[in-house]
């Protein structure tokens, strides 16, 4: 089995961040999604990898990710010139696919259980597809399936204006080579992409065995959420573990889930977890509260932040008090000697508040 991951797009709905960085980068407690998505790739044991690339962001998604090593995978790159649909991409990938069963994995979902399980499924049940539902609150911005009594999977909808079920279908999904023959019968959607949706309802139509599962655990679309503090809050409480291995001080306090990485530094301040502060940090004179991440290289001096993501190499200095923010890389929020009301903020990268 092979996987492919999809990582162009232009992530036009987590801007301001993705201005600066593709959306399938922005780091979820200091993993860039895609670290998530190929770890998971990894666990389920497929050593081959596709990665379709757009033009716009190609070279971001190449450097962090190489050519596989870190995780034990082999990565093969495929240009996708134009964003023509997803299954465009698998229509593309065709020479690197060829004839192997795959997985394929959106690369700006993630996935709380991961897909080893499901691999064996696949495979025991010989099935032509396997795709993943979950409820939602807004089906109209997803793939929707509807569901007979038997729990079969008996239509699909691509972004229905009138919803048929709450079922979105999430972007992981196994293919037996079957697929490329459906998709070779599809006409574009009215937004004038080949939909993976119309390939897999193809595919059925035509005979295939398709098995749809309702996913108990959680789910982030992080592409299409524009509450990202909420994937931050999700990750940090299932994923984190406490682990201290930089330095903190006799006169600070570390209490519950904190991940301090290398080489960060912890000095006459006070952490509570679930928190994470990436390599090289400092954090002096400050409060550190729950549901909390700070990127590599960022100072955190005289300040209280809580429930809140600061990407890398940032500064917040004399800040009382920082709440429910979202700062990106290299920005610097600062007050000359010390800001008393609360802040809550949004900022891309590269950006200076003078408080
Ligand atoms: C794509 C699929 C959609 C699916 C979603 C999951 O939508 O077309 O069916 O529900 O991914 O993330 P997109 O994110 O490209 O709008």
């Amino acid at each position: 089995m092979k996987a492919l991951i999809l990582s162009g797009g232009k992530g036009t709905r987590l801007r301001p961040l993705t201005h600066t960085m593709p959306k399938q980068l922005v780091p979820v407690a200091n993993e860039p999604i895609l670290g998530y998505v190929l770890r998971h790739i990894q666990d389920a044991g497929i050593k081959e990898v596709g990665v379709v690339v757009s033009p716009e962001t190609q070279n971001d998604v190449r450097r962090f990710l190489g050519k596989g090593s870190r995780w034990r995978v082999r990565i093969t790159y495929i240009p996708q010139e134009e964003p023509l649909g997803l299954a465009h991409a698998v229509k593309i990938a065709r020479p690197f696919l060829g004839d192997s069963s795959f997985v394929m994995y959106l690369g700006d979902n993630l996935l709380a259980q991961g897909i080893k399980e499901f691999v064996e499924d696949f495979h025991s049940a010989s099935l032509d597809a396997l795709i993943f539902l979950k409820e939602v609150n807004n089906p109209q911005a997803f793939g929707v399936a509807v569901l007979n009594k038997k729990g079969q999977v008996t239509k699909l909808v691509e972004k229905p204006k009138v919803p048929p079920s709450n079922l979105a279908l999430v972007g992981v999904y196994f293919f037996s080579p079957g697929i490329h023959e459906a998709i070779k019968r599809i006409k574009p959607s009215a937004r004038g992409e080949l939909e993976i949706t119309d390939a897999i309802q193809e595919l059925m139509r035509s005979g295939g065995t398709i098995k749809g599962e309702i996913l108990e655990d959680w789910w982030l679309d992080t592409g299409k959420k524009d509450d990202f503090l909420a994937a931050n809050t999700v990750v940090l409480d299932d994923y984190i573990k406490r682990d201290i291995q930089g330095k903190v001080d006799s006169k600070s306090k570390v209490s519950g889930r904190v991940r301090l990485e290398k080489t960060g530094k912890i000095i006459n301040s006070t952490v509570r977890g679930p928190v994470v502060i990436g390599k090289k940090c400092e954090i002096v004179n400050s409060f550190i509260g729950p549901y909390t991440t700070i990127g590599h290289g960022t100072h955190i001096i005289n300040s209280a932040i809580e429930h809140s993501v600061i990407l890398d190499e940032c500064r917040i200095e004399n800040i009382a008090r920082l709440e429910d923010s979202l700062i990106g890389r290299e920005a610097r929020v600062v007050h000359p000697q010390n800001h008393s009301s609360a802040l809550r903020l949004l900022i891309g990268d590269n950006n200076i508040v003078e408080v």
